[in-house]
């Protein structure tokens, strides 16, 4: 099919994730020219009319507007893309959906599953195609890991670990809240690491492995009070500063979880492991065009972690880019995500993980959290299909 249909994308926000999804939104035409829908980039949304319009110029939106209630009115916005914090999830997709608009949502879904769960029945009543920007299922490498683990080839899964670790929050100078600083206060953000980093982990973790059953957190925060951007005050400080957790999966493979921004050194190094009876599985984000093999099965004298180069044209999403053997980047994870849903408005299909997917890591990221106030193991609820 020819790129004909025009789908108006009306963003809200213009920082970080803006742009990332501004960027993919202009490349997916170029390098998936077979899907027969084009972004436009029609409005964007900010509070500041000084930025806002910057931002329009620079990234080539055609209107900006201060209040998103504007652009969710809008008629002729097809979809509107949520990319600011985590208290304004709800509200926005909400509103959105009740006006018929497609809805593509950043992470995590919401604060809390009860703010959740409305977002998932309207985004249903309402019949609208809907995604959370999950996006590290889509680095070439980690779709890979998903295709080896589905042929079989690690037989029976014992183990599931996975780390992201970072480093920028140490400092007791650091404020908390305001423009810049919201993932540090817990009303904008609704917690720390478990939405922030661990909610990316159980993402992928149950998208590869299945549902998660019960959980067993510790929490430590570990600056207790910062000044508040806003009131200029001390505050107490409401998010977990660091989370690790255990886990059993409904496959009975048991898992290990850990997330923090207090680890020296590390900027953002997510990594996971899978060990299966036949064979395991290593990936780090930091060296995201390898995927690390074992396979028990080959002759024992040349056994050995063998390190893939993702980069084949016959391996996922590649073939779409450049000769075998040169990389790509974090970018192209959101290239790969604008390309599945626009696909999926073709085909019918859901563009996973849609809201009532991201719910379901969302139910566990609130049984960590009661965990680990509890200190006790907390079922999950979560429904795996
Ligand atoms: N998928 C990922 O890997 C990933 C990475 C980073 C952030 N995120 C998620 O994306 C969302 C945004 O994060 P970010 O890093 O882009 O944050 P950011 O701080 O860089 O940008 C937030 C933007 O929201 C705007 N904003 C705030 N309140 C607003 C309002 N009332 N009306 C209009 N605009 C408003 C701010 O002006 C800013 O432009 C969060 O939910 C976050 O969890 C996801």
């Amino acid at each position: 099919m020819s790129a004909t249909k025009q789908l108006n994308i009306g963003l809200i926000g213009t920082g970080f994730m803006a742009r990332a999804h501004s960027n993919a939104y202009k490349r997916v035409g170029d390098f998936f020219p077979e899907i027969g829908y084009r972004p436009i980039l029609h409005t964007v949304c900010s509070r500041s009319d000084e930025k806002v319009r910057a931002f329009a110029r620079q990234w080539g939106y055609k209107n900006s507007v201060t209040d998103w209630k504007l652009l969710v009115e809008d008629p002729d916005i097809d979809a509107v893309d949520i990319c600011v914090p985590n208290d304004l999830h709800a509200e926005i997709a909400m509103a959105a959906a009740a006006k018929g608009k497609m809805i593509l949502c950043e992470k995590p879904l919401a604060r809390t599953v009860a703010e959740a769960e409305p977002m998932v029945a309207a985004v249903e009543r309402a019949g609208v195609p809907n995604t959370v920007w999950y996006n590290y299922r889509r680095v070439p490498s980690v779709t890979l890991a998903k295709q080896v683990i589905d042929s079989g080839k690690l037989g029976r899964i014992f183990h599931y670990r996975a780390n992201f670790l970072q480093d920028w929050t140490i400092s007791p100078e650091l404020p908390q809240g305001g423009e810049a600083l919201w993932r540090l206060d817990v009303h904008s953000a609704g917690s720390g690491v478990t939405g922030d980093l661990l909610a990316h982990c159980i993402d992928t973790a149950m998208w590869l492995n299945g549902g998660i059953s019960d959980v067993s957190a510790m929490t430590e925060t570990f600056i207790k009070e910062r000044k508040h951007q806003e009131s200029g005050k001390m505050e107490t400080v409401g998010i977990d500063d660091a989370c690790i957790f255990h886990c059993h999966f409904d496959n009975g493979s048991l898992g290990l979880f850990e997330a923090t921004r207090y680890a020296r050194g590390q900027k953002a190094l997510y990594t996971f492991e899978i060990n299966g009876e036949k064979a395991s599985l290593r990936w780090d984000l930091q060296d995201q065009n390898r995927l690390e093999y074992f396979d028990h099965g080959d002759e024992s004298i040349v056994r050995g972690w063998r390190s893939i180069h993702v980069s084949d044209s016959d391996q996922p999403y590649i073939d779409h880019w450049w000769i075998p053997g040169v990389c790509i980047g974090y970018e192209h994870t959101f290239v790969h995500h604008v390309a599945d849903f626009l696909k999926s408005l073709e085909t019918g299909e859901p563009c996973q993980p849609t809201f009532r997917q991201a719910l379901e890591t969302q139910k566990v990221c609130d049984a960590v959290l009661e965990s680990a106030s509890s200190r006790s193991w907390v079922d999950t609820e979560v429904e795996w299909g």
